[in-house]
């Protein structure tokens, strides 16, 4: 049966997810560095790649970083590896979005910039819903989320009629996307993948990412923790340290993962990791929407926006972004 109203918990209170986070942090802080490593069997070992075999021309590695807000692709070469630019413009960070609009589908910096004459057959933050059975519903999202079946459904109104699409099914429009990118790239077919995810995605996202992939036409899929994705190039170009720990702090647009790693030995062990699937770069966006919106409301008794709403979305990131580089003592 279809349910659009009762399922969903729609949050009111932002900065009470915000403070539960910190909190809940702090606790994984203090825990995580007092725990010893566990037992060698059940932990989970990485070995750190330290150099670009000779051969490695030949062995068509693809990395695809499959972000909330944007998506990453590097592949190896002659000589090194090689981020690709995944917009035609040359840019080569593809925002996650999706516009169905038009027969064929539309990836990134595009649709964004349709998106307000667009919104509805719009889709973005695709993977805040893949692999959910619930899921809080963000204001923002120009879609309606439905469930039937015990699935999650995006429900979009497009020039040529309704459809419905699952949250694997718009991560695999861009996987295929970034699919004919890295063929283009290397001039030949290519059938492996290593795909990125949170460390705090359960089985069921992990395996709706790996879904995702085959549907969009890969053989072979690897997933890899992305908090390890990040250590491994964070060591590209350092020497590895032996024996230490190591803390790393991923906040995503979309997903917080911490990790706590020990590196012994060129190894790579996750002694703890915690995070928010939920919790990202779209949530400050969130808050400062809401701050704007009041301040509409208040003083210029604007309370309708449309979808000028996601005008005024791109510039409250714009303004986080320049925020966050700004000098403190300004
Ligand atoms: N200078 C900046 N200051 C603050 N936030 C920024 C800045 N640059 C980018 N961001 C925010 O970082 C987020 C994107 O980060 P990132 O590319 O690591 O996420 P992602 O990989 O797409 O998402 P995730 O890993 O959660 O799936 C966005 O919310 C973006 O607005
Ligand atoms: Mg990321």
């Amino acid at each position: 049966m279809e349910n659009e109203e009762n399922i969903f918990e729609i949050e009111e209170n932002m900065y009470q997810r915000f403070k539960y986070s910190i909190e809940e942090l702090q606790r994984f802080f203090i825990n995580a560095l007092k725990e010893e490593p566990k037992n060698a069997n059940a932990s989970t070992f990485y070995t750190i790649p330290q150099c670009i075999p000779s051969d490695s021309q030949n062995r068509n590695a693809v990395g695809i970083d499959l972000g909330t807000s944007r998506c990453c692709l590097a592949v190896n070469r002659r000589d090194g590896i090689k981020i690709v630019a995944l917009e035609n413009t040359g840019e080569r960070l593809l925002p996650s979005y999706v516009g169905y609009d038009e027969m064929h589908t539309k990836c990134g910096q595009v649709v964004i910039d349709r998106i307000r004459n667009y919104a509805s057959s719009t889709v973005f933050d695709s993977k805040r819903l893949i692999g959910k059975t619930m899921t809080v519903i963000d204001k923002i999202w120009p879609f309606k989320v439905i469930t039937d079946d015990d699935k999650i459904y995006i429900k979009l109104d497009t020039p040529h009629g309704e459809i419905r699409q699952t949250a694997t099914e718009v991560a695999a429009v861009l996987l295929q996307y970034i699919k004919i990118k890295a063929e283009e790239f290397q001039g030949k077919k290519l059938e492996k993948v290593v795909l990125t995810v949170p460390a705090a995605f359960s089985l069921a996202q992990e395996e709706a990412t790996r879904e995702a992939a085959i549907l969009a036409g890969w053989k072979t899929v690897m997933l890899l923790p992305e908090p390890i994705a990040a250590s491994f190039a964070y060591f590209i170009d350092r020497p590895i340290s032996n024996n230490s720990l190591l803390l790393l702090f991923d906040l995503g647009g979309g997903t917080l993962d911490v990790c706590v790693f020990k590196i012994a030995n060129n190894q790579i062990e996750i002694i703890s990791k915690n995070g928010d699937s939920k919790l990202g770069g779209r949530d400050f966006d969130n808050l400062l929407m809401d701050y704007f919106l009041n301040i509409l409301h208040l003083d210029f008794n604007v309370s309708k926006l449309g979808n000028k709403k996601y005008k005024l979305l791109l510039e409250c990131q714009k303004i986080k972004h320049n925020l966050s580089v700004r000098d403190l003592d300004q």
